[in-house]
């Protein structure tokens, strides 16, 4: 399976500190906000990631993460001219996709636990996957409503009466036919190629599952001041608390064995003092 990581976009809800800077590219915590979706691709054995970025960003995050060799990783690029939507993502990483199956996440989603890698499916899987968690404000995001039986009856984009409250996170899993879906999908009243289109294109083919993230997954988006300040806040507890570190390409990379050991010991160095490399330090002495 491929992923792409999406960290175009305006950032507009989090002007002035976009204005110039990529909002995927702010701290959360310690790290890039970037190295958190990343992460979550590695954590899911995916080693080939397109990361798309807008023209004027591309450099900075080519200039962060490389070309992924130092992770055992393929790490490419590509830009998304304007922000025309998520389901973009899907026209713009066409040959890169090919015939695999593959993850699309937002790079503003965070997601820590690993049930995640339990519930997400294998590389030779078909159709759709998408998740489902509760949230107090629906009305802010893609929204899927559920029958008794937890089969699909509705999937919303942003509804301003939502029929339910189980929002559908910026992680989502496709097989390649996904390409040809986007191709079909026409921009939306906001002008968007809205990604609830595709959900709704596996949905009618009956090849859509939506899986309830399992309770002790967090998942947290930093789109708006509020919740990218919950962000760092929640970093901050659990690494303090746990003594890990949180979004870790570095330790996801090791984990998956795309890298070993002694290659995360000297990716650990190049972090010199910064706090970053004290915690991968520290993991790598307790192993
Ligand atoms: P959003 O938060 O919906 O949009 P945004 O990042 O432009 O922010 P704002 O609404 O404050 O202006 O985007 C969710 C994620 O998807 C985010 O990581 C940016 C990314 N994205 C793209 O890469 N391309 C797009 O066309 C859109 C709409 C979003």
């Amino acid at each position: 399976m491929k992923g792409i990581l999406l960290a175009g976009g305006t950032g507009s809800r989090l002007y002035p500190m976009t204005k110039t800077v990529s909002k995927q590219l702010l701290p959360v915590y310690d790290k890039p906000m970037v190295y958190y979706p990343l992460s979550t691709l590695l954590s899911l054995g995916i080693s080939k990631v397109l990361i798309v970025t807008t023209p004027k960003d591309k450099d900075s995050f080519q200039a962060l993460l490389g070309d992924g060799s130092s992770l055992g990783c393929s790490f490419s690029y590509a830009v998304q001219p304007k922000p025309n939507g998520l389901a973009e993502a899907f026209l713009i990483g066409a040959d890169f996709i090919g015939t695999d199956s593959v993850a699309l996440i937002l790079g503003d989603n965070l997601f820590y636990g690993s049930a995640i890698q339990k519930q997400s499916p294998s590389a030779g899987f078909t159709g759709g996957l998408i998740f489902g968690t509760h949230v107090q404000n629906p009305e802010r995001y893609g929204i899927v409503e559920l029958d008794a039986e937890g089969n699909v009856k509705s999937i919303e984009e942003k509804p301003k009466t939502p029929k339910s409250n189980l929002a559908i996170p910026g992680l989502y899993f496709f097989d390649h036919t996904v390409v040809e879906k986007a191709k079909q999908v026409k921009p939306s009243a906001r002008d968007e190629l809205e990604i609830t289109d595709i959900h709704n294109a596996y949905w009618k083919e009956d090849s859509l599952r939506v899986a309830i993230l399992e309770q002790g997954t967090a998942w947290l988006d930093t789109g708006t001041v509020q919740s990218l300040s919950k962000a760092h806040v929640f970093v901050e507890a659990i690494q303090s608390r746990q003594g890990v570190l949180v979004g870790s390409p570095e330790l996801a990379a090791y984990k998956e064995g795309f890298i070993d050991l002694p290659q995360l010991k000297a990716l650990a160095l190049n972090y010199k003092d910064a706090e970053y490399g004290k915690y991968l330090k520290r993991w790598i002495d307790e192993q």
